[in-house]
C-alpha cells in the first residue's frame, strides 16, 4: 500500500507536550513512527505520557523545558541533535489563556505574561530550531495559535492578540523559509476539550460554542493531531503560510 504521509522516521520537537493538545499531537506522531521530543515544565504529568507513548511503540524522550526560558529551550533542541542527528519538526504548541477578563482590567504585568507566553516562546523556538531545517533543506513547523486570533474573543484581549501575532509570524517566516523546503503553517485552534480549557471556559460557554458549530461538538485533541499530522507529513509538501482550521465547520472563511 502506498504511504501517504511518508513521516516514518522523521524527528520532531512537540512543545507544551505533557497534556492536551500537546501530548495528542505527540502521541499521533509517534504512532506514525516520528521520533519525539516531548518538552514541558510538568516533569511528572510529562513522563506519565512518555511512558504511555513508549508503552504504544512509539520512540520518544522528554527534556524538561520551560518557554520563557531561552536556554531551557537552546538546550531541549541540542539534546534533540544530540540524540537523533537533527529536527525535521517542530509544533510550537505551548500557550494558553486565562479566565475571562475585561480589557481594561488587565495590568502591564498580564499582558505583558500572555504575550510572551502565546509569541515570544514560538519565536525563540523557531529561531533555534530552524538553522538544522535549513542546513538538512528539508523542515515542517507548524504554529498553534486560536479561533480567536481571527474571530476575536470574549474577554481575552491579551491572548487573542498574542495568537493573531503568531499567525503574522507564520505567514512572514514560511515566506523566508520557503526556498529551503521549510513549510510553516498555522492552526487557529477552536474550543477543544483539554485540562485548560475546562478551567478558562464556563459549562455555559461549552454548550453555547458547540451549539454554534455545525457539527454540533466542540474539539477534541485528536482532532487537531490530526490536522498537525499531516501538516508535518510528505502529503503537504506545496501547503505553506496557510491558516488550516479543524473546526467542525464553525468558520467557514477561515
Ligand atoms: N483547548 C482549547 O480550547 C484551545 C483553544 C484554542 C487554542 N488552544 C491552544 O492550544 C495549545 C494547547 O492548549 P491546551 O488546551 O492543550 O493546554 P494545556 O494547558 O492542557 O496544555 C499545555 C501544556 O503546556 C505546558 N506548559 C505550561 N506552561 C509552560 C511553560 N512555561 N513552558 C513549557 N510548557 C508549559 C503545560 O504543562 C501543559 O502540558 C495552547 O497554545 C492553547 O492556547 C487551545
Amino acid at each position: 500500500m502506498k504511504d501517504y504521509l511518508r513521516v516514518n522516521g522523521k524527528r520532531a520537537i512537540v512543545t507544551g507536550a505533557a497534556k492536551g493538545i500537546g501530548f495528542a499531537i505527540a502521541r499521533a506522531f509517534a504512532a506514525h513512527g516520528i521520533k519525539v521530543m516531548l518538552c514541558d515544565i510538568d516533569d511528572a504529568c510529562a513522563r506519565e505520557g512518555l511512558a504511555a507513548i513508549q508503552a504504544e511503540g512509539g520512540t520518544a524522550a522528554y527534556c524538561h523545558m520551560d518557554i520563557f526560558r531561552v536556554e531551557e529551550i537552546r538546550r531541549a533542541v541540542a539534546e534533540t541533535v544530540r540524540l537523533w542527528g537533527g529536527v525535521d519538526i517542530l509544533v510550537n504548541n505551548v500557550g494558553g489563556g486565562e479566565p475571562p477578563v475585561a480589557f481594561e482590567e488587565i495590568s502591564d504585568e498580564r499582558w505583558d505574561h500572555f504575550i510572551r507566553f502565546n509569541l515570544y516562546g514560538a519565536f525563540y523556538m523557531t529561531r533555534e530550531v530552524f538553522p538544522h531545517m535549513k542546513e538538512q533543506g528539508y523542515g515542517k513547523i507548524v504554529n498553534i495559535s486560536s479561533g480567536y486570533a481571527i474571530g476575536g474573543g470574549d474577554f481575552c484581549a491579551h491572548y487573542a492578540a498574542a495568537k493573531a501575532g503568531l499567525i503574522g509570524f507564520t505567514t512572514s517566516v514560511a515566506r523566508e523559509a520557503a526556498p529551503c523546503h521549510v513549510t510553516v503553517n498555522v492552526i487557529p485552534v477552536p474550543t477543544t476539550d483539554t485540562p485548560a480549557m475546562r478551567l478558562t471556559d464556563t459549562p455555559e460557554m461549552i454548550e453555547q460554542e458547540a451549539r454554534e458549530t455545525p457539527m454540533g461538538r466542540i474539539a477534541v485533541p485528536e482532532d487537531i493531531a490530526d490536522t498537525a499530522l499531516f501538516l508535518v507529513s510528505e502529503a503537504s509538501d506545496y501547503l505553506t503560510g496557510q491558516i488550516v482550521a479543524p473546526n467542525g465547520g464553525k468558520r467557514m472563511l477561515v
